[in-house]
């Protein structure tokens, strides 16, 4: 079926597209945004966004929508997708093959994949299936619409590879990581609507931070409850570098993963310095934990970069940074965090230090604010390490 629809008008489809995507840029990061359409009748039937990290991919949502539409498959036109298909295995099997499963016949894309590994393989996978593949690369910016994708794929990044980490923290109105002692039982700063949400947050990732201090204070579990996130839970990794974690922490009640159970607990990693007590470490290890030395930075606290570099090597690409405000200032002044997540609730005053002065060390780039019941809530990315 030839094509009844002119170039510029697919460009203005593929842009408004890409900006549809790019909402939910913190949902994503670091994969890229993309948006894709069925066009049929000259029209977009439906659309289809790459909505959150490990979820399905936005050729994949357009797809199953026209399959629902009702729209029959014999006219659907062709596929808009503002970013090269990818053609290999990555968290979902590869868009190439949805694509030529779904049997369209044509595919109009919008920007070709910025990573050499990959460049152009999508649309020969493509061509080679016998789809027709309309290629208007230069349509959709990366750089416009997904700057946090080209710093994921920058030399630097893959010469010293780490995580890409997300910082979360609940802050009272002033600023205090800590409620008064009279508030949330001197514990907890968040509406229940935000804590929901960092439930679902948590099945996001592929790995949970945190530093002794929390351990100590709060016994925290950092378990994934929310339904069909069950199956695969973050690994929890605590910096604990004289091993002083107890071994009847919650951390190491039984929990199996699987979407039976109410509550999944990934395996507990507790990185330590070297020489800690081995007796210690026999009874982390029999209650469950795995225990890695890491190198000491200054001689007291562990080395982050060096703990960094071994969840990347566990696989960890996604991580959530839950600590409290020694941990999460030196993250942030080490130049080791690419985007914030900060909940202020609806509380008064509070107890201990600020990261204000963290924060300054800095620079933060684009913005989303939201509600999240009495809670709001601020995303944004930290583009520059301090110094730079
Ligand atoms: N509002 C929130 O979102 C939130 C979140 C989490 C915690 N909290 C609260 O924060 C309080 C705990 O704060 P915190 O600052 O003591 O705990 P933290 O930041 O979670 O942990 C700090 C500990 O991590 C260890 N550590 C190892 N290497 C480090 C490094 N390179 N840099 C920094 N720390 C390193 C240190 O213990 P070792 O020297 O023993 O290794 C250090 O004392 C608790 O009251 C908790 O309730 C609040």
């Amino acid at each position: 079926m030839p094509l009844d629809i002119d170039t510029p008008t697919l460009q203005a489809h593929l842009r408004d597209l890409a900006r549809e995507a790019r909402e939910m840029r913190f949902d994503v990061a670091p994969n890229p945004c993309v948006g894709a359409g069925i066009l049929a009748g000259g029209k977009l039937i439906v659309r289809g966004m790459h909505g959150h990290w490990g979820g399905p991919h936005a050729e994949v949502v357009a797809l199953k929508a026209a399959a629902a539409s009702g729209v029959p498959r014999g006219s659907w036109e062709a596929l808009l997708v503002t970013l090269e298909p990818c053609s290999s295995f990555g968290k979902t099997p590869p868009c190439t093959e949805a694509i030529i499963a779904a049997g369209i016949s044509r595919v109009v894309v919008g920007c070709l994949d910025p990573d050499p590994r990959h460049r152009g393989s999508g649309l020969e996978a493509l061509k080679n299936a016998g789809i027709e593949v309309i290629n208007l690369d230069g349509t959709v910016s990366l750089r416009d619409h997904s700057p946090h994708f080209l710093r994921w794929l920058s030399p630097e990044r893959l010469r010293i590879p780490r995580p890409w980490t997300i910082a979360k923290w609940a802050q009272t109105r002033s600023g205090q990581l800590l409620p008064p002692k009279d508030v949330g039982g001197g514990r907890w700063i968040s509406g229940p609507e935000a804590l929901a949400e960092v439930q679902v947050m948590r099945g996001r990732v592929e790995g949970i931070l945190t530093g002794f201090g929390t351990v100590r204070a709060d016994d925290p579990r950092f378990t994934v409850r929310s339904p069909g996130q069950r199956k695969n839970p973050p690994q929890r990794f605590i910096l604990d570098s004289d091993l002083r974690t107890p071994p009847d922490a919650r951390l190491f009640a039984q929990l199996d993963a699987g979407d039976e159970t109410d509550e999944a607990g990934g395996q507990v990693v507790i990185f330590c310095r070297f020489g800690a007590d081995v007796g210690r470490a026999r009874a982390l290890a029999a209650a469950g934990a795995e225990v890695q030395e890491v190198r000491s930075m200054d001689r007291t606290r562990l080395d982050l970069q060096d703990v960094l570099l071994r969840m990347h090597e566990r696989g960890i690409e996604r991580l959530l940074l839950e600590a409290g405000p020694q941990l999460t200032s030196a993250m942030l002044e080490a130049g080791l965090v690419d985007q914030v997540c900060i909940y202020t609730g609806d509380v008064l005053g509070g107890e201990g230090a600020t990261l204000a002065d963290a924060l300054v060390t800095v620079r933060l780039e684009e913005r989303r604010d939201l509600e999240v019941g009495d809670t709001s809530r601020v995303d944004s990315f930290v583009t520059l390490p301090p110094g730079t």
